[in-house]
């Protein structure tokens, strides 16, 4: 079987690494040739636990090969997963113009049965719409468009793949159905076999639950704070409701990332344009908006409302650990705001600082640790919870900072600090 993945961005090098090691042997097809290059050389562009390594490994067994070249691969691929991105546009909608143009440059180069997979999130209708542009080709035979959507998490994004909860596969024909099989077959995981539009659909469903419920606990963990009650514990007790479950219920500043964020906002847009007004989901996308002004209101509550002579120190600006994507990271939006008073603002993130560099202000102080970021601060935000950032040596930030009070915004320390001399504030505990 002849694997082919368009786009060697974050979905499509993980599929493609993946599927190699797996042991098909695997052709991704990447225009930008910097990328290229350095994909050559083993070197990944962006940082993922565990890629790195598994690239150089599939390069080396020659499972996996990269390059611009389309048309003999093309020709040859029996399966072409289209990996290629689909950026938000200012009214929701998803940007398919990346997609559109791959499913052109392929459709006078395929030859013999094909399938054509689209594992990126696309909205409901992209299957037919590529189905329309290759049906106008009379050269190709015979082809089948699968919607296969990918449920990785950066930072995680090896494992998912080796073990999704649920491999969804969207089709017309058992022929695909049972290639597709054939592919994660060795996975062992649970398959839902569906046509083309419901698979499409689940992607936007799955992730706009999954921010409903953030959200959801985000609301919950404020009226804790009002009322003196303590959201872990509640967040605990609703967890082990098996019809709720303890998943994506810990409260922070918003959920953020290259998904959530975008998927919600078409899911409204595709509500809109079929008629259907999904009021929660628009709910959830205001509330998530929203979020950063609230906290910019509290930091404003903790320091007095003065900023003149004030520094602070922001601990994490990846918009989770274990990735160096800020993209919609609350962090960056919040140090953009806060770059707004007349505060000194510090930051550091063991992995985000140089995508950060590129997106804030010069007036920005990056530190080379979290203890530079604590020392002269007024106040420490901890706004992503980085492992190294839960066993920080708290004596010494207190030493280190202007006065010892803390914001946490993961609540990966208790009021136990308090003893240690911290004013510590959290999410949704009073
Ligand atoms: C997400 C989905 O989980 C994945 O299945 C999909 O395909 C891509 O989008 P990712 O964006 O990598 O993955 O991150 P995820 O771990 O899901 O977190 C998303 C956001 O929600 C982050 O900002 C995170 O901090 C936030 N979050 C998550 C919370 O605030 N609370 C939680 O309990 C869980």
């Amino acid at each position: 079987m002849k694997i082919t993945i368009i786009g060697a961005g974050y979905v499509g090098l993980v599929q493609a690494v993946g599927l190699a090691d797996l042991g098909f042997n695997v052709i991704c097809i990447e225009k930008d040739f910097d990328k290229l290059r350095e994909l050559k050389f083993g070197r990944i562009p962006f940082y993922e636990p565990g890629l790195q390594n598994l690239l150089k490994k599939n390069l080396k067994n020659n499972r996996l090969n990269f390059t611009n070249e389309y048309s003999d691969n093309i020709s040859k691929s029996d399966i072409i997963f289209i990996c290629v991105g689909t950026p938000p546009k200012k009214n929701g909608e998803s940007n398919l113009n990346f997609v559109d143009q791959v499913v052109n440059d392929i459709s006078n180069k395929i030859k013999g049965y094909t399938i054509i997979v689209s594992k990126s999130t696309v909205p409901v209708g992209t299957s037919k719409r590529i189905e329309k542009v290759l049906k106008k080709n009379n050269s190709i035979k015979s082809f089948d468009v699968v919607s296969n959507p990918e449920f990785l998490r950066e930072g995680a994004a090896l494992k998912d793949f080796a073990r999704p909860d649920k491999i969804i596969i969207g089709c017309r024909k058992m022929k695909a159905e049972k290639i597709l099989k054939k592919i994660y077959k060795s996975l062992k995981r649970p398959f839902v076999v569906t046509n083309n539009e419901t698979a499409e659909i689940i992607k936007y469903a799955n992730n706009s639950f999954l921010a409903t419920k953030i959200t959801f606990i985000n609301e919950i963990a404020d009226l804790c704070e009002n009322i003196g009650a303590e959201i872990e514990t509640v967040a605990k007790a609703i967890g082990l409701d098996g019809r709720i479950g303890p998943k994506y219920l810990h409260p922070g500043p918003g959920y953020g990332g290259s998904c959530f964020p975008k998927d919600v906002k078409s899911l409204i847009y595709q509500g809109n344009k079929n008629l259907t007004d999904l009021k929660i989901v628009k709910a959830v996308d205001i509330a998530n908006e929203l979020r950063i002004k609230f906290l910019f209101q509290r930091i404003k509550k903790i320091l007095k409302n003065k900023f003149n002579n004030v520094q602070i120190g922001l601990l994490g600006i990846s918009f989770k650990p274990n990735t160096d994507d800020i993209r919609e990271s609350p962090g960056i939006k919040l140090t953009k705001d806060l770059a707004r008073t007349k505060a000194k603002i510090k930051i550091y993130d063991p992995q985000g600082m140089e995508n950060a560099k590129k997106e804030l202000a010069k007036s920005i102080e990056f530190s080379s640790d979290e203890y530079e970021v604590a020392k002269n601060s007024n106040l420490l935000v901890i706004v992503t919870e980085w492992n190294q950032f839960k066993n920080l040596d708290l004596l010494k930030v207190k030493k280190l900072m202007k006065k010892p009070v803390i914001l946490d915004l993961r609540n990966i320390y208790s009021k136990k600090i308090i003893k240690l001399g911290f004013q510590y504030h959290s999410i949704g505990n009073n």
